[in-house]
């Protein structure tokens, strides 16, 4: 049985914990959203800043919340990537000295991964699946013909679905992040106002949210140059709607054509209670399984990078002292650790 210390912070959640076997000893999470709120979104600076001042306390609070201590770690994983540079830094900084000053190996975790790993807190993952992955920076959908093996089927061609609930929030006058107060605000709303969901093309899953963010800027504009005012209420709904279609029904086609088991929902936006209510509703008697993560799992978190560390501990996969950060990392490409 392994112990292992995974430490996540690739963009404004500063995470550690500890998973021992298949038992979670630990889990804290120091979010920053208070700081950008103000910002209307992350502002990279202080983010990383700010994980360099949290992330002492998160280690300390996470070790003495499971009982052991560093020595009895089995390895110290970390989030290598993708994620904002600077942030993702400060969390591979801290693994690297962990696994240098108690001589175990150093495990590099794709985020992505973590966040499709979650939903092993809450049940098995039965191949071949698709992971929808949504959130303020992905929108993608990834093929698992088996564990640890992905083949991304579509992503966003411009903004993730996510940035554009941010966005749309923004306009709206609604606090950030905006994915809750839209998805609140949509339930007491109607779908009175017309705007474009873009078509599937042939042959492709690939999503694109720029236009309808758009359509939905220039429409409160337009409205309000009138001198009228915008319900809040049933601009969400539309808004929410066309935005929830364009996943399912991606989604369903590439899981449909693929012939998976099972569908995994993961990231920020799988907490939306249209998106999971629609997906379930529309595979009701289609022999596909739909997984949910637990709503705690859907944010950023550490526990659901141990979760993908504890896979590659078992496949003895461990990352070289000297590794950088990777921004950019590509979830095909999480075997590759260097630049
Ligand atoms: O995965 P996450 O915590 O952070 C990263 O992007 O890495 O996702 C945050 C995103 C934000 O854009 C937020 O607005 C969105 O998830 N979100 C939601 C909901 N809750 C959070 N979007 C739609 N509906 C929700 N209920």
């Amino acid at each position: 049985m392994s112990n292992i210390l995974a430490i996540e912070s690739s963009c404004d959640e500063t995470a550690v914990a500890v998973l021992s076997g298949d038992r979670l000893l630990s889990s804290v999470i120091s979010s920053q959203i208070d700081m950008h709120r103000k910002y209307g979104g992350v502002m990279p600076e202080i983010a990383s800043r700010l994980h360099v001042e949290n992330i002492g306390v998160c280690l300390k609070e996470a070790i003495g919340k499971s009982g052991l201590s560093f020595g009895d770690m089995n390895a110290f994983a970390v989030t290598r990537g993708p994620g904002l540079a600077g942030c993702l830094h400060v969390g591979v900084q801290a693994a690297k000295t962990l696994s240098m000053l108690y001589g175990k190996p150093l495990i590099a975790v794709h985020h992505l991964a973590g966040h499709i790993y979650a939903n092993e807190y809450v049940g098995e993952l039965k191949f071949p699946l698709l992971a929808v992955v949504v959130s303020g920076g992905n929108s993608e959908l990834v093929y698992m013909p088996r564990h640890m093996e992905f083949e991304v089927l579509g992503a966003t061609r411009d903004d993730a679905v996510g940035e554009c609930y941010d966005k749309v929030a923004r306009v709206l006058g609604l606090p950030y992040p905006g994915g809750l107060p839209i998805d609140q605000k949509a339930k007491f709303g109607r779908h009175t106002y017309d705007l474009p969901l873009p078509l599937r093309a042939k042959g492709t899953y690939d999503f694109s949210y720029s236009g309808l963010k758009t359509a939905v800027i220039n429409l409160v504009h337009k409205i309000e140059s009138r001198g009228e005012k915008v319900n809040v209420e049933d601009m969400c709904r539309s808004f929410q709607d066309t935005a929830i279609e364009m996943i399912v029904s991606h989604a369903i086609a590439a899981a449909k054509d693929k012939d998976v088991r099972q569908i995994v929902l993961s990231g920020g936006v799988s907490a939306n209670s249209y998106l999971r209510l629609e997906i379930e509703r529309r595979l009701l008697d289609s022999g596909i399984e739909v997984l949910l993560p637990p709503l705690w799992c859907t944010t950023d978190n550490a526990a659901m990078i141990a979760k993908v560390a504890s896979h590659l501990y078992d496949m003895k996969f461990f990352a070289p002292l000297d590794i950088a950060p990777d921004p950019n990392w590509k979830i095909e490409d999480w075997r590759k650790l260097s630049l």
